[in-house]
């Protein structure tokens, strides 16, 4: 043997099958580490594409706004309000997104809850709302619909307002930042039927040292900054009190809120209409606590006498003409 391997012969024959040995295990190798390269390769394009994804982030850190409309049987103002709409805020350059809020369920009308439902579902990417009546129309594009840094800025102020006068009035057309929204756990629950969550709505903001800004120096006035839309002799309005409702919503509501709203989001449908951006539409149905707020369905309430006084009240308003 060991003249064998002292043939100098065999020993570079055995030294040469090493080294090809050698040389194919490291081919062997080297194809995975060019898939390592190729996976850099491919990794470059996902670079460009999460580069392009950031810019696209930068230009929609612009602020966004979220117009709330909350929405029950009145189509036809809503195919006058979305052409509108969108005509009077291209011009002011305003990234907005118009979500109708749409009451399904068989209580009556609850504006605030529809609010603070619509705001749970758009807050993680609107970082502003205007909580928007469907039949008021701006018409003066001095009405600026910008963020509202500085505080809750109330574009259809008492000065301005066709209808409703008083100094604390917040109704119509509110424009609130996320923060601030979510600060006074949003509007109250407990306003079915029309009327007065708004005036609940101002007492929050107050006491959350919020100052309500409003335009200055329009030039228009009482009779022509808004166009009111709403037919009211054939969309009355739900005046009715029942049970303890008159007493309860005089006072300020402590507890319920954005925070306790109970809904379900039973549909979202885009539609657009007369060839305006695509707007979305929330079917809500909302619970309701009739412990708590009976008065969110009054047909079986024995106390109708409320209803009965409001109603010769209306007649008397309509009586003199309006
Ligand atoms: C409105 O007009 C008053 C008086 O001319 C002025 O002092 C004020 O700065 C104006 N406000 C705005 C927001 O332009
Ligand atoms: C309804 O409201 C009452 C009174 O606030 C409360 O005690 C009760 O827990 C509520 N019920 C439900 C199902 O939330």
């Amino acid at each position: 043997m060991k003249a064998f391997w002292k043939n100098s012969k065999v020993r570079y024959l055995f030294l040469c099958i090493l080294i090809t040995f050698v040389t194919s295990c490291i081919i062997g190798i080297t194809p995975i580490s060019l898939d390592e390269c190729k996976c850099d390769i491919q990794g470059s394009p996902s670079k460009l594409i999460r580069q392009v994804q950031r810019t696209n982030q930068i230009k929609s850190g612009k602020h966004r706004l979220a117009i709330l409309v909350p929405f029950r049987d009145r189509f036809d103002e809503l195919l006058i309000f979305v052409p509108h709409m969108h005509k009077f805020l291209s011009k002011q350059n305003i990234r907005y997104h118009i979500f109708i809020v749409n009451q399904i369920d068989n209580y009556r009308f609850n504006r605030a809850s529809l609010i603070n439902a619509g705001f749970l579902e758009v807050q993680k990417e609107f970082d502003y709302i205007a909580m928007h009546d469907v039949d008021l129309l701006p018409m003066n594009d001095e009405l600026l619909y910008h963020y509202p840094a500085q505080g809750p800025y109330h574009i259809a102020s008492p000065e301005l307002h066709p209808r409703y006068h008083y100094p604390t009035f917040v109704g119509g057309i509110l424009l609130v930042n996320r923060e601030q929204f979510v600060q006074v756990n949003g509007m109250s629950n407990k306003y079915w039927g029309w009327g007065l969550e708004d005036d609940e709505f101002y007492v929050r903001l107050k006491e959350a040292g919020l100052n309500v800004g409003r335009p200055e120096n329009v030039s228009t006035g009482t009779h022509n900054t808004f166009k009111h839309i709403h037919d009211r002799n054939r969309k009355k309005r739900d005046m009715t009190k029942c049970y303890n409702q008159r007493e309860v919503t005089r006072r300020r509501d402590r507890r319920t809120g954005l925070k306790d709203v109970s809904y379900e989001l039973v549909d979202i449908t885009e539609l657009t209409i007369a060839g305006t951006p695509t707007i979305t539409v929330f079917k809500v149905s909302l619970d309701c606590n009739k412990t708590d707020t009976p008065w969110c369905d009054c047909t079986k309430s024995d106390d109708m006498k409320g209803e009965k006084v409001e109603d010769k009240k209306k007649n008397k308003k309509s009586q003199h003409g309006s």
